[in-house]
Order: structure tokens, then C-alpha cells, then sequence
């Protein structure tokens, strides 16, 4: 197998592109996909700080390493979970990178931070663990943004993930997320500008890129996230992949393309009416947001009146 670009020996194919690469081409192949998404959706320019969430997985830190190559400004956030073992051993995957490449990191424990964890928070919220961490994820990358001043935050989704979620939003017709696709959201009332920009890598591409990088990371899945229907979702759409390669990326950039404006009244509908949270300040439709009532009950401290957040636009 030779490399498409330059006849060395190859070290991957890629059949949805019907292209083989070397180990520096594919590096390069990689990185330009990333240019090509950031410049195709607009999201975000050289010399704006970007704040990359990474959770010691392939896929963010993959993200991180290719943003930094490209010259932008990145800045890694890491949130600690407080998930065991798992949790750990992510936190020493992401920090060894950080001190390996001199990159900046901010780490936000909840424990230290906030006085709970994702499995007592869960439990004492009654909410599912994926859901409490879903939400405190979010707020963490709000907050945490709107205090830096970053100009966006950039999270590792890559093909696979955004395929797989659309597939799901499709198959029920959850009209009202499908208006929410976009690998690129505004900045909007108090939220800062959220991207993928790994949206045209899939998950072997993003496997590939760590190791022949040289990047080290935790291949565990989280032991909370057990049973996560998107795996179902992708394990189909991997069949279909396999049959038909490149039926992945016309799915999901078909669908950006041809059909995703045609949700946006409907996205715009399901927004409720934000107003502030009277605890944290953050963008909330009713008066204590959801996060501070996870907080409280999980009996940590709730952050009161985050200055920055309250002055937010
Ligand atoms: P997940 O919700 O686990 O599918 O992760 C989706 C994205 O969220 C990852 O690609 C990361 O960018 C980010 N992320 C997940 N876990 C963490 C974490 N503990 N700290 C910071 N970012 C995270
Ligand atoms: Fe969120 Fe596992 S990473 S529940
Ligand atoms: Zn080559
Ligand atoms: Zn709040």
C-alpha cells in the first residue's frame, strides 16, 4: 500500500476518500481537514483564544494537538469529574500532554470547585449520571469561557459522534434539536461561541492521528456512560459505512447542506426565554438555574453571583 501524496509506504487507507497516506501526509491530511472546517463554518480567526475541553480521550486531544499546529491560540480545559479511576487516570493523560507540549491548561475540579461529584450529584439530584454530567460540563465550559474571555470553546465531537446524533434526532424526529446541528453555534445570550472542529475526522481517523502522533491517551470509555444509545446508532451507521463508504459524511454534511435551515424556526421555538440565574448569574430561563439546583442538592457550594457571568451579554 503506497501513499497517495508521495509513493512512501503507507500507513493507513481511507476508503471513504480512496486515498492511502504515509505517516506525514496523513498528519497533514488531518490537520488541513480541521483548517477546512474552521474556514467552511467560520469558526473562529487566527489570533483568537480558543478554550479546547478536553477529557484526556483521542478525539479532544487530537483537537488540541492539530489547533496548536495550526498556530492558533488554544488553551486546554480540563473538568474533574470526580469519576474514580477513571477520572484519575484522564486527569494524568491530560496534564502529561499539557507539560509535553507547554500548552496552557485550566483545571476546574467540582469537588474543590463546587462540592460534588458526578456520581453523588447524580445520585442525590435523582439524575441520570451522563445527564448531571452533561449539565455541569456545560456550565463548567461557560463559565469558564465567559471568565477568560475565550472566543470560543472547542470540543472534540468528530464525524462519527455528529452522524450518530443526528441519526437518533432523525429516527424520532426531534424536529427541535435538528435545528441545532451546526458544528458551529453563536454566541448567544451569555453563552459563548461553541464548535466542533473535528466534525470531518471520524473516530478511526482520530485513533490514527494520537498514535501517529505520538499523543497518549485513555482509550476507557467512562464506566458511567455504560449502555449510551448512541453506540447503537453508530454501530449501524458503521454497517452502512462499510457497505457504502462515505455514506457517513453525505448523511451528516447532506443534511447540514440541504436540509438543517429548514429547522431553524423550530430550534428557535424550543428556546425558552433566558433570563439570570439569582445564584450564579448564568443564562437561565427560570430564576435558579438547573446547574445551582444540582449543586444544592448535592449539598457542595453554589457559586453565588459570579460577577463575570452576571455582566455577560
Ligand atoms: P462526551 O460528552 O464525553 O462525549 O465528550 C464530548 C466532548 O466534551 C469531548 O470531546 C471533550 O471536548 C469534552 N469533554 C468531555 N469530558 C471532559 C472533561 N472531563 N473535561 C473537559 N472536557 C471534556
Ligand atoms: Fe460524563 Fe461519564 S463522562 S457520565
Ligand atoms: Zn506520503
Ligand atoms: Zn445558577
Amino acid at each position: 500500500m503506497k501513499c497517495t501524496v508521495c509513493r512512501g509506504p503507507a500507513v493507513i487507507d481511507l476508503r471513504r476518500h480512496n486515498a492511502n497516506f504515509c505517516a506525514e501526509h496523513f498528519l497533514k491530511f488531518c490537520r488541513d481537514q480541521v483548517e477546512r472546517t474552521i474556514d467552511d463554518f467560520d469558526m473562529f480567526a487566527p489570533g483568537d483564544r480558543v478554550l479546547v475541553a478536553v477529557s484526556g480521550g483521542k478525539d479532544s486531544l487530537a483537537a488540541w494537538h492539530i489547533l496548536r499546529h495550526l498556530g492558533y491560540d488554544a488553551t486546554g480545559l480540563y473538568i474533574g469529574l470526580g469519576i474514580g479511576e477513571y477520572s484519575d487516570t484522564s486527569h494524568r493523560y491530560v496534564a502529561a500532554f499539557a507539560a509535553e507540549h507547554d500548552a496552557p491548561l485550566i483545571t476546574v475540579d467540582l469537588r474543590e470547585r463546587y462540592g460534588y461529584d458526578i456520581p453523588g450529584g447524580a445520585r442525590a439530584a435523582r439524575r441520570t449520571p451522563c445527564s448531571a454530567c452533561g449539565l455541569s460540563k456545560r456550565h463548567v465550559f461557560d463559565e469558564a469561557a465567559i471568565e477568560g474571555a475565550f472566543d470560543a470553546v472547542a470540543t472534540g465531537h468528530n464525524l462519527d459522534d455528529e452522524a450518530a446524533v443526528l441519526f437518533g434526532n432523525v429516527l424520532h424526529w426531534h424536529t427541535e434539536y435538528l435545528g441545532r446541528q451546526s458544528p458551529v453555534l453563536a454566541a448567544r445570550d451569555g453563552f459563548p461561541r461553541k464548535v466542533k472542529p473535528l466534525v470531518r475526522l471520524g473516530e478511526r481517523e482520530m485513533a490514527a492521528y494520537c498514535i501517529v502522533a505520538g499523543i497518549d491517551y485513555i482509550v476507557d470509555e467512562c464506566p458511567m456512560a455504560r449502555g449510551n444509545r448512541h453506540l447503537h446508532y453508530k454501530a449501524a451507521l458503521n454497517d452502512i459505512e462499510a457497505a457504502s463508504p462515505g455514506a457517513k459524511a453525505d448523511f451528516y454534511f447532506g443534511f447540514l447542506r440541504r436540509a438543517a435551515d429548514r429547522f431553524d424556526g423550530e430550534a428557535e421555538a424550543g428556546r425558552e426565554q433566558l433570563g439570570r440565574c439569582d445564584t450564579c448569574g448564568a443564562p437561565s430561563p427560570v430564576e435558579r438555574c438547573a446547574f445551582c439546583r444540582l449543586v444544592e442538592r448535592a449539598g457542595g457550594a453554589v457559586p453565588v453571583n459570579a460577577p463575570t457571568l452576571r455582566g455577560a451579554k
